[in-house]
């Protein structure tokens, strides 16, 4: 499983980029507007930190402007993957842009079959939000498992890519249901390393290495 770190701050991106865990990233006009800089700007400066793809989503509604802002978004670096919403002008947008080589990440998939529109529309990735739809009471996690059987049926090659991932849980069990990739927030991602027994179990041998006097170097 592919992790991406869903944010537009560079630091966080180039201190989880040299742990060697990061496969990609992942923005959105909201994490773009926490970051209070320029759209173009700090997308070019989050592809010279990974070289997985960087998620860069387009802003207009219609067809006509969101092509256009699809292929400026992709001109800014090799690595950029379009996103588009899951909408009628979205998925024609995906289309377009698929058919000419571009990495599109069709995002805002609340269902199943909106998913299977993705995947015939050559989307590189589908994004379904897990969390937004645990929030309402749903069941995010079968989502993903829906998506996940439907493409092995047809052996789609989109890449299954669970957004708005909020839990460890949603990691794990993601993960066993074999979804591609999981996006998460930075501190998720870091919440991923730690567990309360490696913490007393390193404290323990630190002081029982102390106690022996020696030193390996
Ligand atoms: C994914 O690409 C989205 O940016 C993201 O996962 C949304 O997550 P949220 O529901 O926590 O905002």
């Amino acid at each position: 499983m592919k992790f991406f770190a869903d944010t537009a701050d560079v630091a966080e991106i180039r201190a989880l980029a040299e742990t060697g865990l990061l496969d990609g990233v992942t923005t959105n006009p909201t994490l773009i507007a926490n970051s209070g800089r320029r759209m173009s700007e700090v997308i070019a400066e989050i592809c010279t930190i990974t070289p997985g793809d960087v998620s860069a989503e387009v802003t207009a509604t219609d067809f006509d402007t969101m092509l256009r802002e699809g292929r400026y978004l992709r001109a800014i670096a090799s690595n950029v993957a379009v996103k588009v919403p899951l909408t009628e002008a979205g998925l024609r947008v995906c289309k377009t842009l698929a058919g000419e080589g571009t990495r599109v990440n069709v995002t805002l998939c609340f269902s199943a079959t909106q998913a299977l529109l993705a995947a015939k529309c050559g989307a590189a990735y589908v994004s379904p939000f897990i969390g937004r739809l645990d929030d309402m009471g749903q069941d995010g996690l079968q989502l993903i498992e829906d998506v996940v059987e439907i493409y092995g049926n047809y052996d789609f090659k989109t890449e299954v890519l669970c957004a708005s991932v909020r839990t460890i849980g949603h990691v794990l069990e993601a993960a066993k249901i074999g979804a591609h990739v999981a996006t998460m927030s930075p501190a998720t991602l870091r919440a991923l390393v730690r567990h309360p027994l490696t913490d007393s179990g390193l404290a323990a041998f630190l002081a029982d290495w102390k106690a022996t006097g020696q030193s390996i170097l």
